[in-house]
């Protein structure tokens, strides 16, 4: 079963719920840090449109995250994804940096589903493959 859990702190996570859908609000964004040491994964998951999406936590530039202060992922117009590091500006539709220095590149969506009003981090797609 599937657990709830917004940090993580324990390692091997295949299968996780993040939060409900209904705590994402339109415009906002929320991260979400599982495992440790190598198994770690870092996940966020924006709301635009009435769409819920999720990406890894890591600028295609050099790997860092891209919230820039906790849960902040947009910039200030809430049209584009901002990377904290080094300014680089993301459509949030499919991740594609449109300017900065990892331009033509996109971030890489994070396996997730939706299940009983909950957002899940579904790993094991991952492992069967
Ligand atoms: S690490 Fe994101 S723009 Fe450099």
């Amino acid at each position: 079963m599937a657990r709830d859990r917004r940090d993580g702190g324990h390692q091997g996570v295949t299968r996780e719920r993040l939060c409900r859908a209904d705590d994402i609000a339109e415009g906002a964004g929320r991260g979400f840090r599982l495992g440790a040491g190598t198994e770690q994964v870092a996940v966020f998951v924006i709301r635009r449109g009435g769409a819920l999406r999720a990406y890894i936590n890591s600028c295609p530039h050099i790997g860092t995250p891209l919230d820039w202060l906790p849960d902040r992922f947009f910039d200030r117009s809430g049209e584009h994804l901002l990377c904290g590091t080094h300014g680089a500006i993301f459509r949030p539709d499919d991740g594609l940096c449109v300017r900065g220095p990892c331009v033509g590149r996109q971030l890489a969506p994070a396996p997730v589903v939706f299940e009983d009003g909950w957002i899940v981090l579904d790993l094991t797609s991952r492992e069967n493959s």
